[in-house]
């Protein structure tokens, strides 16, 4: 669905990502996982064309992405970025619909979409009239998950969607966000810090670190058979957080 061929990013001296080749499966949601700044939103911004580059290409269903062909895939992209993204000035309701008006897309089939959304993902009806202050951080996810749904993406990148979240919050969400995205049939791009959110939700984890891929595979093959000790240790560091 998603190809990465020899695809490099770096900000002046900054090298976000290596050279990197890496492709995302249709239907499956792979994970990209690793200490912080080792290029995880970079990747999901090059994919989203907000940013360009700087050697290889990107291909989206076939077609490189470029300045030319960017507007029109991304219409077939859904995009919750690392903060969420909602406007503070628009209620819920209001966020969701944003852009669907604007596309021009039919009022009604609009609403029960997002009622069906919101049913999947257990937002509150009432919470839909409420502007994101007036949210819980679950509720704001929540939200801005439905808004990103709408259009019926096909692929959908999340970064770090339940980063804010307190623990029980979060356990809820992942067990919800399964399900949508076996409901849904979805293919997903999701990052996140943690290796146990990683392993429950990934067919396929990416660890990165500091602009390379580690090891991809299944959460088994990274524990069973890690690459290097950066593997081993980064899943016991995890673990040792567990328990103390
Ligand atoms: N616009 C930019 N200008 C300069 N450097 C940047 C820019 N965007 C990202 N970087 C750098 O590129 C590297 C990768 O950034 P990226 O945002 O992809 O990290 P990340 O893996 O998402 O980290 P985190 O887990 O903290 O969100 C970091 O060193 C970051 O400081
Ligand atoms: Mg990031």
């Amino acid at each position: 669905m998603i190809q990465l061929q020899g695809v490099s990013k770096h900000f002046g001296p900054v090298v976000a990502l290596n050279p990197t080749d890496l492709i995302f499966e249709e239907r499956k949601t792979t994970v990209l996982i690793g200490p912080s700044g080792c290029g995880k939103s970079t990747i999901l911004r090059l994919i989203i064309g907000l940013l360009e580059p700087s050697t290889g290409r990107l291909r989206f269903d076939g077609t490189v992405i470029s300045t030319e062909t960017i507007l029109q895939l991304r219409r077939r992209m859904g995009y919750v970025i690392q903060e969420g993204g909602l406007f503070p000035h628009l209620t819920a309701r209001q966020n969701i619909l944003l852009l669907p008006t604007h596309l021009g897309r039919p009022r009604e089939e609009m609403q029960s979409r997002l009622n069906e959304l919101a049913e999947l993902t257990r937002l509150p009806q009432d919470s839909l009239s409420r502007y994101p202050v007036e949210l819980s951080g679950g509720q704001r996810q929540r939200v801005s998950l439905i808004r990103a749904l709408m259009l019926k993406p096909e692929v959908l990148l999340l970064d770090e969607p339940l980063a804010a979240l307190d623990p029980m919050v979060r356990a809820n969400l992942q067990t919800e966000l399964r399900a949508v995205f076996h409901y849904l049939n979805q293919t997903v791009v999701l990052v996140t810090h943690s290796m146990a959110e990683a392993a429950y939700l990934g067919d396929k984890i990416v660890l990165l670190r500091q602009g390379n891929i580690v090891q991809a595979g299944t959460f088994a093959d990274l524990r069973d058979h890690p690459a290097d000790g950066f593997v081993s240790e980064f899943i016991n560091a995890q673990r040792r957080l567990v328990v103390s």
